[in-house]
């Protein structure tokens, strides 16, 4: 939950604070490696490769670093594969994902020689076979199947359901994975799926790699024998209040038939699993009020830096780092305010980090942990209210450096022009004519 670094150092997490400044994310090296090695440890008996899903958390040093650990990219837009690529991946070692990749998206995939493509639709496959033919190459493609599988998630984040936007029916696999055997730009390297985020019972996995399995063997007997794995996507669940995080032998227990009965290795897709609980989103209150016999703590942080509460009602656990003195590790004055209601500084209703929360003791100047923001959280940050957005470090063992500096408020009014500078710049005539 990003509580070993808190429980080992809450002076570090203080210092660290005061130094750059609040809102702060701050990631744990140590706990990623952790979570890398326990997941490869966990899947050590079935060949298997792990494609860390950027989008969990795409700052270019964390994706070095699970880089080096030895993690493939999963990616989902051209803004992601120059992450990845900048981060130093290989081309090859990586996947590139999602439901809407625009054309300019997978021509520059090919052009980088991404490992696989997965399609979602049988016109992505067409749009795809039609860019591979102009550059004169082949593209590697994989399938992404819907499994009409329901995980017991958010409904925002379950995606293996019938009626989803996500993947390929299954009763539609066979038809397209026979007309791609007719075409030589296309050769397909993969079939998988992505059942959801946040699963914590293994057996949805198992009941979606049963239907995989099924599928490898009818797309085989109907002559295609280019197959180099099966991917069963990412979604592994985590522990944010109390919640008994997916057990990744559990995991590994379940897709196991998969890789035997089709003799592919998997692919395993993870973001959450692998950065979640090494990050600690670190706020400052700002002032206490109470409302309507309500108490109130408004912090610096808020939904802009972590949306999950207000999209998701997402509980994280909230933890007192230090009282208003910055050089203090709490000091709980004996204040038994109750429960507090831990809302941000923005213009909504929805904003708020945390509801009904004991935290005895936190008064303006305190710095509160939000845990697990390692995964989703700067990733799904704005900018709303023109706030420009947190600066993240990663602490190193005994090292820390800022990884992405706070934004600066220039930087928030990049590209935009005031009326006099676009009088400057010149304005576009409307063509009145029928069409134009
Ligand atoms: N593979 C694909 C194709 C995906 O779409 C995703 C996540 C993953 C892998 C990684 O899933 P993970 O292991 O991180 O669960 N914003 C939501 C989560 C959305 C996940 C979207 N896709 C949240 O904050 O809970």
């Amino acid at each position: 939950m990003g509580t070993s670094l808190l429980s080992a150092s809450r002076e570090l997490v203080a210092r660290i604070a005061g130094d750059v400044g609040t809102p702060v994310y701050i990631y744990d090296a140590s706990a990623i490696r952790e979570r890398y090695c326990e997941l490869t440890r966990a899947l050590a008996s079935i060949p298997h490769h792990v494609f860390y899903s950027v989008k969990a958390n795409s700052n270019l040093a964390i994706l070095d670093l699970l880089r080096s650990l030895g993690a493939g990219a999963d990616i989902v837009s051209g803004g992601e594969l120059a992450r990845a690529l900048r981060a130093g991946f290989e081309p090859e070692q990586i996947i590139f994902s999602g439901v809407g990749k625009t054309p300019a998206e997978l021509d520059s995939a090919l052009r980088a020689g991404v490992g696989v493509v997965n399609v979602e639709s049988f016109a992505e496959l067409r749009a795809l076979r039609a860019i591979a033919d102009e550059q004169g190459v082949v593209a590697r493609f994989g399938i992404r199947v819907n499994p009409d599988v329901t995980t017991n998630t958010h409904p925002y984040t379950q995606t293996g359901g019938r009626g989803m936007k996500f993947g390929v029916p299954m009763d539609e696999v066979m038809g397209i994975a026979q007309w791609a055997l007719r075409q030589s730009a296309l050769e397909q390297h993969s079939i998988g799926m992505h059942i959801g985020s946040q699963i914590l019972e293994s057996g949805e996995y198992r009941e979606g790699a049963d239907k995989l399995a099924r599928i490898v063997d009818e797309i085989r007997a109907a002559g295609v024998h280019t197959l180099r794995n099966v991917d069963v996507g990412g979604g592994l669940g985590i522990r944010y209040t109390t919640e008994r995080p997916l057990d990744p032998v559990a995991f590994a227990e379940a897709i196991q038939p998969l890789a035997r009965s089709t003799d592919l290795p998997l692919v395993v897709e993870p973001g959450r699993y692998l950065v979640g609980n090494a990050g600690l989103l670190v706020t400052r209150c700002l002032y206490r009020k109470r409302m309507g016999g309500r108490e109130f703590a408004v912090v610096d942080a808020g939904m802009s830096d972590l949306l999950r509460p207000s999209l998701y009602r997402a509980e994280h656990e909230i933890q007192l780092v230090c009282d208003g003195d910055p050089t203090g590790v709490v000091k709980s004055d004996g204040a038994d305010d109750g429960p507090v209601d831990v809302v941000g500084p923005i213009c909504e209703t929805g904003d708020f980090l945390g509801v009904r929360r004991d935290l005895p003791g936190v008064r303006p100047g305190s710095l509160l942990a939000v845990l697990a923001a390692g995964a989703y959280a700067f990733t799904m940050s704005s900018t709303y209210n023109s706030r420009p957005r947190a600066a993240e470090v990663l602490v190193d063992g005994d090292r820390w450096a800022v990884i992405r500096q706070r934004e600066s408020v220039e930087r928030l009014m990049w590209g935009e022009r005031t009326l006099d500078e676009v009088d400057v710049e010149g304005w576009r005539t409307v063509s009145r004519e029928r069409g134009g």
